[in-house]
């Protein structure tokens, strides 16, 4: 096992002093990353890898060295460090020295104008998980315009969510059940000299039992647990995924303030009888959900890559499952069903757009009121096999989200039905609990989506 390096607040400052001093910034990384758009993808990866091989610049060496996992020589080591902080990577086993030269054997991501240590990704019980895309996703969801009290990270791997966090809340709690990953997270809050964030071990909210906090964000482990594979702390989230984000949002308003709001990125599935294969604008093919997760496992587009996917996609049919999509929801304190926003819409997520779509009511304070369809909007048929119509999309054209769900025969006749009566109340006052509850979190899903308004 790589045991995590350890040094003093001096050191650790020191070193992230050094990065900022030679340019390693995630500015400066965007920049690179901009310069090969005009090449096609395959070969601008390439490219990249060369610029930086042949480039002499201390900020390319670090990179090489500390994300790339690509060896430099003693001498380039100490140009990207400097003296004091090379001996300071190489003593405490930031660095070390292979028969290519020096390389890392952690990982450094950047975030913002953060430096993050995490694992190389491996699927290893206790692997410790950096900086993702969706991180960055969710990230840019939840970080406040205004400052807040209070924050809490669940499942906060290597910490950086939390540590993002400390800048906009005045206390942040990160908890995670690998004691690697709070190790990790604590090396990093004084890498970059955050005082304000506190790490926990432990299942979920048991680290804060009695706690409620203004803002907490979660990006549980959400891929699907084949019968074939060995649990994954930091992969894997129950046999169809989305067990463990379900837990974390069902239990958030009770950790929640008053106007505490909660953050959940994961990959939803829907089956048949969801309430999410409803309202599924945007779910994704099961194979193609598949694909993009063991392509990020594994590099070769070989014979294993596919046969990895398909094994996923067949195992996730027999559960029952049919479509999968990344999903932000987003919780308040009370007891109404989470706002639900495809994550495809990758630009234009931030707080603001979230903000804008956080309506005050919830279904169950519309029952007093009467529903009716939001002028303006269309529906459209389509048959896909030529035959009668399959498939409905309503479109509403009123906010920047634009709402495109698909609709089945069952949502249509709601729309008809919840619109006929007095009140949204009259209309579902007949129903069973359940199916209250179920038409419930349509009807606010609808209008959300501004398919449906209460007038
Ligand atoms: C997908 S990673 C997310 C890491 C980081 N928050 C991010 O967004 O990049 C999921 C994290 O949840 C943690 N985790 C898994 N099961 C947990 C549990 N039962 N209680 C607390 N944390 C858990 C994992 O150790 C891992 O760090």
């Amino acid at each position: 096992m790589i045991a995590i390096p350890q040094g003093t607040v001096a050191q650790w400052t020191a070193l992230a002093d050094r990065f900022r001093a030679i340019g390693l910034t995630s500015a400066w990384i965007e920049e690179q990353e901009k310069s090969i758009g005009r090449f096609p993808a395959a070969f601008g990866t390439d490219w990249l890898r060369l610029q930086f091989e042949v480039s002499d610049e201390p900020a390319a060496l670090a990179l090489r060295m500390l994300t790339r996992d690509e060896p430099v020589s003693t001498a380039q080591a100490i140009r990207a460090l400097g003296e004091e902080s090379f001996a300071f990577a190489r003593d405490c086993s930031l660095i070390e020295e292979t028969a290519k030269g020096w390389r890392s054997p952690l990982r450094l991501s950047l975030l913002d104008s953060l430096y993050i240590l995490a694992d190389r990704p491996e699927e290893t019980a206790d692997n410790v998980m950096g900086v993702g895309t969706t991180t960055a996703l969710l990230a840019r969801a939840s970080y406040p315009d205004q400052r807040v009290e209070s924050a809490l990270d669940l499942g906060c791997g290597g910490g950086v969510l939390a540590l993002l966090l400390a800048r906009a809340a005045d206390r942040v709690v990160g908890t995670d059940l690998n004691a690697r990953a709070i190790e990790m997270a604590r090396v990093n809050a004084m890498l970059n000299g955050i005082a304000n964030a506190e790490f926990r071990v432990g299942d979920w909210y048991s680290p804060v039992v009695g706690e409620r906090f203004d803002l907490i964000v979660s990006q549980p482990p959400f891929l699907p647990l084949r019968d074939d594979q060995e649990k994954v702390v930091y992969l894997h989230g129950g046999r169809t995924g989305d067990e463990m984000a379900r837990l974390v949002v069902k239990e958030m308003p009770g950790y929640l303030t008053e106007n505490g709001v909660g953050f959940v990125l994961a990959d939803m599935v829907s089956t048949p009888e969801g309430v999410t294969a409803l309202v599924s604008s945007e779910m994704v093919d099961l194979e193609v959900d598949a694909a993009v997760y063991c392509a990020q496992a594994h590099r070769q587009r070989d014979r294993r890559w596919w046969d990895e996917a398909y094994r996923t996609v067949e195992h996730l049919r027999r559960c029952g499952v049919t479509e999968v999509r990344l999903t932000l929801m987003v919780v308040g304190a009370g007891d109404g069903q989470p706002l639900v926003v495809a994550a495809e819409r990758w630009g234009q997520i931030d707080r603001g757009l979230i903000d804008s779509l956080w309506v005050a009511g919830t279904a169950a304070d519309w029952l007093e009121q009467r529903a009716r369809v939001v002028p303006g909007t269309t529906m459209e048929g389509e048959c896909p096999l030529g035959e009668k119509v399959r498939l409905w999309t309503l479109r509403s054209g009123r906010r920047s989200l634009r709402a495109n769900p698909q609709v089945g025969d069952g949502i249509l006749d709601l729309i008809r039905w919840v619109t006929r009566g007095e009140t949204l109340g009259s209309c579902l006052g007949g129903l069973s609990e359940s199916d209250r509850e179920k038409a419930l979190g349509v009807v606010d899903q609808l209008v959300r989506h501004e398919i449906l308004e209460m007038i």
